[in-house]
């Protein structure tokens, strides 16, 4: 459709970056990038209309995000750029060249990998478009930038270099690992604003397997460029290790509620500092005021309550549940991390598969059949019923009825 709007307006359209990519790597992908040779805005305008969507627009950029309803009902996003036409200043006399605008606009790009577009447009419809030899760095299992000022240019393309050899089993190419040991030696990273690094650091954790990615940003010297604090140790790396094992665990057995990974890692990253570098770190990742109230809470609790865990009686799970309840999932899942103890493994474990989704048979509803006068004593009787639900010394509704009225 998008193709023939484009015969229609007369206007080239291409398909880039990393679903042209993941579609060579027979990878699953939704997210379409479109580039418009001529008035991308006004592209995306037809097209909404045409998909029965809405447009988000950014007049400056030129780009335009398509927000509709697809066959399966569910919400998709189209994202769409303007290539402008440039021309490119040549040294000494020659002359200026006028270069195709999709082929500036993929020069810009991070990485070879990310710079292919397939043509949608015109008699051209599914042609590659590959003018920097992205399909042989694919075979070649490399990560390679398309300029030497790639990463001075942008330096958390470092991170996303990183990250990208990471997720495809890729290696960065050696003239790209030299530009990325410049770019660090020069201290580019510290020019990064706080949240363009948090940003990509959690990108980083939302991957399969970011204890690698850190191991590979130790090796290059990245973590130590974004906080001293943040270096690994041996104590670290392990802890860091089990935390992906832990949030692994969880993603293949829960789907809701999902934790922000970053938060588990960014405690393991953390652990062995000092309050004071602890607010030093969170400071150069931009927190917002809640978030580092809420981080370093969390901190002082997982802290104080670990130790508690592996005093709960089996036949209180109440009392588990009690300390669980009010943590958020991230402190939870890392102090399963954090413990040696297969005891508080397992409390853990049926925190999460049971205990913290049980729910009562009876309502505030039953207790004023039964005689009580509504007030905060419903709250208490509630309350105290789910415990004994929690220990199993109730199960059925008249169990949980016959406790309450007792
Ligand atoms: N890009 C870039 N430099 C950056 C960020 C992005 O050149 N610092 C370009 C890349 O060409 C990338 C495109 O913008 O393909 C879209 O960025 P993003 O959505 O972050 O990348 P994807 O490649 O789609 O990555 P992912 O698979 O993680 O979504």
């Amino acid at each position: 459709m998008a193709g023939e709007l484009g015969n229609k307006l007369n206007v080239a359209v291409y398909v880039v970056g990393g679903f042209v990519r993941d579609l060579l790597l027979g990878r699953k992908n939704l997210d379409l990038d479109l580039v418009v040779e001529g008035d991308g805005i006004a592209f995306a305008k037809k097209l909404a209309h045409r998909l029965g969507g809405r447009v988000r627009q950014h007049t400056k950029f030129k780009t335009a995000i398509i927000i509709y309803t697809n066959a399966a009902g569910e919400e998709e996003r189209l994202d769409v750029a303007t290539a402008r036409l440039e021309y490119y200043e040549q040294p000494a006399s020659l002359p200026t060249v006028e270069l195709s605008s999709i082929k500036m606009d993929l020069y810009r790009r991070d990485f070879t990998i990310n710079a292919l577009a397939i043509q949608l447009s015109h008699d051209k419809f599914g042609k590659l478009i590959d003018f920097f030899g992205a399909q042989k760095d694919i075979r070649d299992k490399l990560i390679r930038v398309l300029h030497s000022l790639s990463f001075v240019e942008d330096p958390t393309r470092i991170l996303r270099a990183i990250r990208f050899e990471t997720r495809f089993e890729f290696t960065i190419g050696p003239q790209t690992t030299k530009l990325i040991k410049n770019a660090l030696q020069l201290k580019l990273v510290t020019k990064l604003s706080g949240s363009r690094v948090l940003h990509e650091l959690q990108a980083i954790f939302n991957e399969v397997s970011p204890y690698q990615s850190l191991a590979r940003m130790q090796e290059f010297g990245a973590l130590e460029a974004i906080h001293p604090a943040l270096t690994l140790s041996p104590t670290k790396s392990k802890i860091l290790k089990e935390v992906e094992k832990v949030v692994e665990w969880y993603r293949m057995l829960y789907t809701q509620p999902s934790p922000e990974p970053w938060v588990i890692y960014l405690l393991g990253l953390t652990s062995a500092s000092k309050a004071e570098e602890v607010e030093e770190v969170l400071e150069r990742l931009h927190f917002t005021p809640k978030q580092y109230n809420d981080f370093m809470s969390l901190r002082e609790t997982v802290k104080t309550v670990a130790n508690t865990l592996g005093k709960v009686r089996p036949d209180a799970y109440s009392h588990l549940y009690n300390l669980l309840v009010s943590i958020p999932l991230e402190g939870v899942l890392y102090m399963m991390a954090r413990t040696k103890s297969e005891t508080i493994k397992k409390n853990i474990s049926h925190f999460l598969a049971y205990l913290r989704t049980t729910t009562l048979d009876i309502t505030g509803a039953d207790l004023q059949l039964l005689g009580f006068a509504p007030g905060p004593i419903f709250g208490e009787v509630l309350r105290k019923t789910l415990w004994a639900k929690l220990d199993e010394k109730v199960k059925t509704r008249q169990e949980q009825l016959d406790f309450a009225y007792r």
